[in-house]
């Protein structure tokens, strides 16, 4: 294996290798499974005992994301190593990538990692986000940054926010005090409040050698924070599509990633577009390509990591994706019983409000 992991460097990982996989939820599951579709094993890296990716997976090491012993036997049994959660630790992914191959590496993920980094990540190429501030220094500077975005505003955790989580609406300056607190006096970033007038995203894939492949922008409705439907094709103009493929392109391009990276966009009435946030791992925005795309997301994402040739991610149907959040799972059998509807569950036992469950794919 030892011999397989360092021939693994200088080139293509193909049937019959090991991919590592950090974290252990449905992105890694359906990882796992695409991979498992290409005679690619995969070994899962996760804190959590029979996660949806584990149960799917005959390796796994049940360890934290701070445990380097556990990481350099994980890594010294697999050829390339990936992520299908952005937030490890900055000495973990070194300390991996002093191993074997890992992608995407450091900068994708710092900057991910970090409101405040992705925002000067993308301004400084030029694109644009909502007017934001950062709020490192507690109330003063949160006060500061009141001053300067103004109301309606959004104040964000920089760090570990997910489907609305750490995110606080000011409706006027007098809520500041009580917003901080709510965050929990985290260090946070205060955006202005876009009238957008729909969400998109894009997701791209980028291989060792530079080579890309987008697939088409998807609109998204949010229900509390958590997305609820993305659909294909997205009733956007020609322009916007062809600006939001650019904008991924670019930035996969600046953080020479190798993976795939999906970007968020808010679209105004005048068909621009601004960047609200991006991850360097599959997207639940892309899982409609599971039934609409010769080639998915997941399994792009496994022949990016591995070197393989990109797939043809174009779509031959229009679609609809919607996720099965907390009880609304239990609509399974009547789901099952939809004639087109491609139902997919993350195998989570208990369906707890706010959880993600599953999704189901519809054909419109
Ligand atoms: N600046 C903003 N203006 C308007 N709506 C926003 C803004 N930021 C976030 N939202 C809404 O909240 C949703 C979740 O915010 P986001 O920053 O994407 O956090 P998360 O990491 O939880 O996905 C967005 O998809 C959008 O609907
Ligand atoms: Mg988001």
């Amino acid at each position: 294996m030892a011999m397989v992991g360092r021939l693994a460097a200088l080139g293509p990982v193909g049937p019959g290798a090991r991919l590592g996989i950090l974290g252990g939820g449905q992105l890694g599951r359906m990882t796992a499974l695409a991979a498992a579709r290409l005679g690619i094993s995969c070994h899962i890296f996760t804190p959590e005992d029979n996660g949806p990716a584990s149960q799917v997976c005959p390796m796994v090491t049940l360890a934290a994301y701070d445990d380097l012993d556990a990481l350099s036997r994980f890594a010294a049994s697999v050829d390339v190593i990936t992520f299908e959660f952005e937030n490890i630790p900055a000495a973990s992914v070194a300390h991996l990538a002093a191993l074997r191959p890992v992608r995407p590496g450091w900068k994708a993920l710092e900057t991910a990692q970090d409101r405040i980094l992705e925002k000067r990540f993308f301004n400084d190429l030029g694109i644009a986000t909502a007017p934001w501030a950062p709020v490192t220094d507690g109330p003063q500077s949160l006060a500061e940054a009141v001053a300067k975005i103004g109301c309606p505003a959004i104040l964000k955790t920089t760090r570990l926010g997910y489907d609305g989580k750490g995110q606080v609406r000011l409706n006027a300056p007098g809520d500041s005090a009580a917003a901080w607190a709510a965050l929990g006096n985290r260090p946070a970033v205060l955006e202005g409040l876009v009238p957008f007038v729909s969400e998109i995203s894009v997701i791209i894939a980028r291989a060792p050698d530079g080579a890309t492949a987008c697939f088409e922008p998807t609109l998204n409705h949010h229900r509390e924070g958590i997305l609820h439907t993305s659909s294909v094709p997205a009733p956007i103009r020609p322009q916007t599509a062809i600006a939001a493929r650019a904008i991924a392109e670019s930035a996969a391009l600046a953080l020479d990633l190798v993976g795939l990276l999906a970007v968020e966009l808010f679209v105004l009435a005048d068909g621009s577009l601004l960047v609200n946030e991006m991850a360097p791992r599959p997207h639940n925005s892309g899982h409609w390509t599971m039934d609409a795309c010769h080639t998915d997301q997941f399994e792009q994402f496994v022949r990016a990591v591995c070197g393989l040739p990109l797939g043809d991610p174009s779509r031959f149907r229009a679609m609809r994706m919607t996720n099965l959040i907390g009880d609304e799972v239990h609509d399974w059998p009547l789901l099952m019983a939809t004639p087109g509807a491609r139902l997919h569950l993350y195998g989570k036992v208990e369906s707890r409000r706010g959880r993600k469950m599953g999704h189901v794919n519809t054909p419109v």
